[in-house]
C-alpha cells in the first residue's frame, strides 16, 4: 500500500478566526488552510497508508472514495509545492566538528562601549602571549576548525596582529577573520588584510555619528568610516554587525542602506545582551517587545528587499520563517558546542563569549588542557549539543519553540539564573511571531481540501 510522506512533527500551527497557518521550520515552508484542511492534516498525521486515509476521509466528509482520493492528490500536491511534506531526521550522532574558533587575543580596547558585554578596556596581566596564541591556533586547527575569528577587546590594538594573521594564513586549511570597530586601522594593516584574505566583521551601532557614538564613543563613527574606505581600497571583504538597542531601534533600514552603499557583504543584527557593562544599564537600553516586533518585521522585509542586491541581511529570528533551519531544527539556536569553540584572552575555554566571568561554565584552559579533549568530553558541551527546545522547562509548551529553537541559554542563565528558564527575548519573540503568523492567516491565502 502506498505510504504518504508525513508533515514534520516539529512544526508550527497557528489559528486565527478559522484560518490555519502551518510552518515547516526545516525549509521555511508555509501552508494556509481552513478548518477542513487542518482536519485532513491531522488525519494525515495519524494514518499514513493512502488507501486507509482515503477511506477515512470519505467517511468523515461523507463523500465517495474516488472524490476523496482525487481531492487528497490535489491537496498533497499543494503541500509539496509549499514545502510542507517530508521530515528531516536531524539527529546527528558522534562528536560534531566545529567550523569556527573564536579567539580573544586581548582585552585592550581603544574605546569603552557602554554596552560591551566583555567589559573591555585595559590590557590584563594574564593575557596570552603571542606564543600562547599560536598554541591556541594550533589546537583549534587540530580540532578541525576552518576559520579563526580574532576578537577581544579590539584585536587591532595588538601590535603583533600582522604576525598572528600571517600565522593563521600560513596554515593551509585556516582562514583568518577579525571582529573590530576599525578605530585604529592603518593603511599598512588594511593592505595586509587584503593580502591575507582576512574576513572582517565591523561593529557599527548606528548609521550616523550620533547614534553609533552613543554606544561606541565620540569620534568612533568617523574613524570606522575611514577604516571602511581603507578596506575598500584594498578590496577586503567585510560585513557590519549591529547591536539593536533602545537608541538605534529606528535606524535599522538606514544601517542596511549604509551597508549597501559602502559595499558590505552582509549586515547582521542581534539584540543587545544584558551582560558586562550592558547589564548595568539594563532597562535603559532594552527595546520593548513592541519595538522589537517592529525591528524584526523591518528585518524580514529588508531580507526580501535586498534579495537582488549583493548583500545579505541577517537576523536569526527571521531565518526559520524565511529560508528554514534545515538540520538545525531541534538544536539550540546557537552553535555552542557544535559549530564553534571559544577561547578567552587568558586561554580559558568557555561555551561562548557571554559566559565570560561565570566560573561554573569554565571548561578548561589551553595552558593545561587540550581543546580536542575538552571538545570530546566536556559535559557542558554535551549539554549544548543534545538539548532542544523540547527539553527546556520554560520552552516545552511554547507555541513558537521550533522557530526560536529555545532561545539563548546564556541569556537565560544570566538573566534568570537557570538554563531551564526562558530568555529575555521570549516576550519579544512571542509578540513578533504571533503578529506575523496572524498576518499570514488570511482567507485569500487559503488552500482548501
Ligand atoms: C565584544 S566585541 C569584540 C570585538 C571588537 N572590539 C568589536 O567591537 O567588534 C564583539 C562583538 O560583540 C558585540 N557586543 C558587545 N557588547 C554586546 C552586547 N551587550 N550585546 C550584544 N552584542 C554585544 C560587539 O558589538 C561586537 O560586534
Ligand atoms: S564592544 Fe568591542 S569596541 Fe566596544 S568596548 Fe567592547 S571590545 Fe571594545
Ligand atoms: S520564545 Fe522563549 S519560551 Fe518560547 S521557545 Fe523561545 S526561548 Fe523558549
Amino acid at each position: 500500500m502506498a505510504q504518504l510522506e508525513p508533515l514534520p512533527a516539529k512544526r508550527i500551527h497557528h489559528v486565527q478566526d478559522g484560518v490555519h497557518i502551518f510552518i515547516n521550520p526545516y525549509w521555511g515552508g508555509k501552508f494556509v488552510t481552513d478548518d477542513k484542511g487542518a482536519l485532513i492534516i491531522e488525519m494525515m498525521d495519524k494514518e499514513r497508508e493512502e488507501e486507509k486515509l482515503v477511506q477515512l476521509i470519505a467517511e468523515k466528509l461523507n463523500i465517495n472514495p474516488f472524490e476523496a482520493a482525487a481531492r487528497l492528490v490535489t491537496f498533497t500536491e499543494h503541500l509539496y509545492k509549499r514545502r510542507m511534506l517530508g521530515e528531516t531526521d536531524n539527529v546527528t550522532s558522534g562528536t560534531p566538528q566545529p567550523d569556527f574558533g573564536f579567539l580573544e587575543i586581548t582585552r585592550k580596547c581603544d574605546t569603552r562601549c557602554r554596552l560591551c558585554y566583555v567589559d573591555s578596556g585595559q590590557e590584563l596581566p594574564d593575557s596570552l602571549t603571542i606564543e600562547e596564541i599560536f598554541t591556541a591556533i594550533d589546537q583549534m586547527a587540530e580540532l578541525g576548525v576552518e576559520n579563526i575569528a580574532l576578537t577581544g577587546g579590539d584585536p587591532l590594538t595588538r601590535k603583533d596582529l600582522p604576525e598572528i594573521l600571517e600565522y593563521i594564513h600560513k596554515q593551509k586549511k585556516l582562514k583568518p577573520a577579525i571582529s573590530t570597530s576599525l578605530l585604529s586601522l592603518t593603511e599598512e594593516l588594511a593592505q595586509k588584510m587584503g593580502d591575507l584574505a582576512v574576513a572582517v566583521q565591523i561593529s557599527l551601532d548606528g548609521s550616523t555619528a550620533e547614534l553609533n557614538d552613543w554606544n561606541r564613543g565620540k569620534g568612533s563613527f568617523d574613524k570606522t568610516m575611514q577604516g571602511v574606505q581603507l578596506l575598500n581600497n584594498y578590496r577586503v571583504p567585510f560585513r557590519f554587525a549591529c547591536v539593536i538597542n533602545k537608541h538605534n531601534i529606528n535606524d535599522i533600514q538606514n544601517l542596511v542602506e549604509l551597508g549597501v552603499r559602502l559595499g558590505a557583504r552582509e549586515v547582521a543584527f542581534g539584540k543587545v545582551k544584558l551582560a558586562g557593562r550592558a547589564a548595568r544599564l539594563n532597562e535603559a537600553v532594552m527595546p520593548t517587545s513592541e519595538e522589537m516586533t517592529g525591528a524584526y518585521h523591518q528585518l524580514y522585509r529588508s531580507d526580501f528587499d535586498t534579495r537582488q542586491a549583493n548583500i545579505k541581511v541577517r537576523c536569526k529570528h527571521n531565518q526559520a520563517l524565511i529560508s528554514g533551519l534545515d538540520n538545525r531544527v531541534g538544536c539550540l539556536p546557537c552553535g555552542a558546542g557544535r559549530t564553534f569553540v571559544h577561547v578567552t584572552y587568558n586561554g580559558d575555554v568557555i561555551p561562548c563569549s557571554l559566559f565570560n566571568g561565570c566560573p561554573e561554565f569554565l571548561l578548561g584552559n589551553i595552558h593545561k588542557d587540550k581543546l580536542t579533549d575538552l571538545w570530546a568530553h566536556s559535559p557542558v558541551y554535551q549539554y549544548f549539543r543534545e538539548t532542544t527546545a523540547d527539553d527546556i522547562e520554560a520552552c516545552r509548551n511554547c507555541p513558537v519553540k521550533y522557530l526560536c529553537g529555545g532561545g539563548c541559554r546564556a541569556d537565560a542563565y544570566l538573566s534568570q539564573g537557570s538554563l531551564e528558564a526562558g530568555c529575555s527575548d521570549c516576550e519579544d519573540l512571542l509578540t513578533y511571531y504571533d503578529w506575523i503568523l496572524d498576518r499570514g492567516c488570511q482567507a485569500k491565502y487559503i488552500t482548501a481540501f
